[in-house]
């Protein structure tokens, strides 16, 4: 049967590479909601490579597959040509193709323009602030950078593109590769779909390369995102930045039509649901209950990032305690806090921030905060034994570990606590306590609220969040947005 090739670019390749010798390397499993979100159960487990995206059965009339391969940074250097070559093989068999990039470059692009500009900017953090003159020097040869970094995942793209292919382009890293595919074959079907939010054009304005970088997305032809909101902002800054015309369908320039639209992202709720019967996750399971026997878990799973407001949720919990003193021996805060973007400033800041608080907090009440990350099993099983999970994102994309809990507590049945400015919010109101996360009083109310909710209510919202979560998952998403972007092609080909 005929499988329409796909091309997955996005920064990090779902394994980072670890070198074990000259020519040696092993693979790990990348973090993060993009990995998780495009990464199917055979390459995390490892016993297949291919990624397969089911297409839209009833169009296709018969279950048609997705052949895909991903483009992207392993995440080390690899100065030297027998790593390359060896770490390229290595990589083949997981069907992931390699964009090497010098440390000068991951410097510029992906610690300074990518993480220290485009992340904090795009979650309303607003641009670097000290030191004014030195961030706008630098800045330009940053976003000289990005732009550089950019063409070289498109050089990698033109290398393996074959006609009829589909490229999807993921994340902020990734803004000016549209445009870089585009000139090259305009032939080429180019989708680009944002995981984080896009922030109201008055924030987008503040932004130096503000024209530039709108204008290379729009090269696309389909730009996606997680949310109504982020779409209408974007349409809104190349409105109001640009002068173009926004109509619904998207925004045209001299007469060609670059589709926008929102395509929310899921979870493979059913890899989550399958594992909690995993002996070792049941393992877990068993002693994670000895261990807590007396308490109530409240969960928190985070990148240490300074979007996930890690810092107010720790300061809420506290309060909490404060006003409640007979809760003291009777809950633990768990808080998994995922090292991130080690290289850049602020998020070392955050870190040594966050241990100055969870310090003082444990000498008082015992929080327990781990600063690694998780396996799978080790992960659903946590889930899985939480009272109440504690999301408190300043702003997020969407934010799939929300999802993730849920998917793990159709036994349980535990609160989610879930912040109004997650992009998960406009999809698991209905069964979450939405907070303001910059309220610490509410957050510690609501943890008050959730600890002491009947087990009727807990069923009640958690069968509505349970009903979302496994039936939008990753698998529709990705599937929704190829084969409107196939759509969108040919609708473009009909109108000319
Ligand atoms: N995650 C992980 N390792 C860990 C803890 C979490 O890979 O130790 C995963 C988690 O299961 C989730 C993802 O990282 O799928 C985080 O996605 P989310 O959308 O919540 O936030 P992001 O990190 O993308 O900002
Ligand atoms: C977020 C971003 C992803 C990124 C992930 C992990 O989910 O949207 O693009 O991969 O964080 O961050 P890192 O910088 O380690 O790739």
């Amino acid at each position: 049967p005929f499988r329409q090739r796909l091309l997955v670019v996005a920064n990090r390749l779902p394994v980072s590479a670890v070198r074990r010798g000259k020519e040696s390397w092993s693979l790990e499993i990348s973090a993060g909601g993009l990995v998780s979100a495009l990464l199917d159960e055979h390459l995390q487990s490892f016993t297949n490579s291919f990624i397969k995206f089911k297409v839209d059965e009833l169009r296709a009339k018969c279950v048609k597959e997705f052949e895909a391969r991903w483009i992207g940074w392993a995440g080390v250097n690899v100065p030297d040509e027998a790593g390359q070559r060896a770490l390229t093989k290595a990589l083949a068999e997981k069907r992931c193709i390699p964009v090497f990039l010098d440390e000068e470059i991951v410097h510029q692009y992906y610690n300074g323009y990518c993480n220290n500009i485009l992340w904090p900017l795009f979650h309303y953090l607003g641009l670097p602030q000290e030191d004014r003159l030195a961030t706008t020097r630098s800045f330009q040869s940053q976003f000289a950078a990005y732009v550089k970094a950019n063409e070289m995942f498109a050089a990698v793209v033109n290398q393996h593109y074959q006609e009829g292919d589909v490229v999807w382009c993921h994340d902020y890293h990734l803004m000016f590769l549209p445009k870089c595919l585009k000139e090259h074959n305009s032939d080429m079907k180019v989708g680009w779909f944002l995981h984080t939010p896009f922030p109201s054009s008055e924030i987008h304005r503040t932004l130096p390369s503000r024209s530039k970088l709108l204008h290379a997305v729009l090269a696309a032809d389909l730009v996606g995102f997680h949310t109504y909101d982020y779409a209408r902002h974007f349409v809104s800054a190349c409105t109001r930045i640009l002068g173009l015309e926004g109509t619904p369908e998207g925004v045209e320039d001299q007469g060609r039509l670059t589709r926008v639209a929102a395509f929310p992202i899921g979870i493979d709720s059913d890899r989550f649901i399958r594992a909690l019967e995993f002996p070792l996750v049941r393992e877990h399971i068993r002693e994670l209950k000895e261990t807590f026997a007396d308490r109530k878990v409240m969960l928190g799973v985070d990148r240490l990032d300074m979007i996930k407001g890690i810092p107010q949720k720790i300061l809420a919990f506290e309060k909490f305690l404060e006003e409640n003193p007979t809760w003291h021996d009777k809950v633990v805060l768990l808080q998994i806090a995922v090292p991130t973007r080690t290289d850049v400033p602020e998020y070392q800041k955050l870190t040594s921030q966050v241990h100055e608080i969870v310090g003082r907090i444990n000498g008082r009440f015992g929080t327990l905060t781990a600063d690694r990350s998780l396996d799978f099993p080790a992960l659903c099983a946590l889930y899985a034994v939480t009272d109440v999970a504690l999301v408190t994102s300043l702003r997020d994309g969407m934010n799939l570990v929300s999802y993730e809990f849920v998917a793990c507590q159709d036994a349980k049945k535990g609160v989610l606590i879930l912040s109004e400015f997650a992009g998960a919010a406009q999809s698991l109101g209905a069964g979450a306590i939405l907070v303001n996360p910059w309220n610490i009083t509410e957050v510690a109310t609501s943890i008050g609220t959730a600890l002491n909710m009947s087990a009727e209510e807990r069923e009640k919202r958690h069968r509505l969040n349970f009903a979302h979560v496994t039936t939008h998952t990753a698998q529709e998403w990705a599937e929704t947005f190829v084969s409107e972007l196939n759509d969108t092609v040919v609708e473009a080909q009909q109108r000319t």
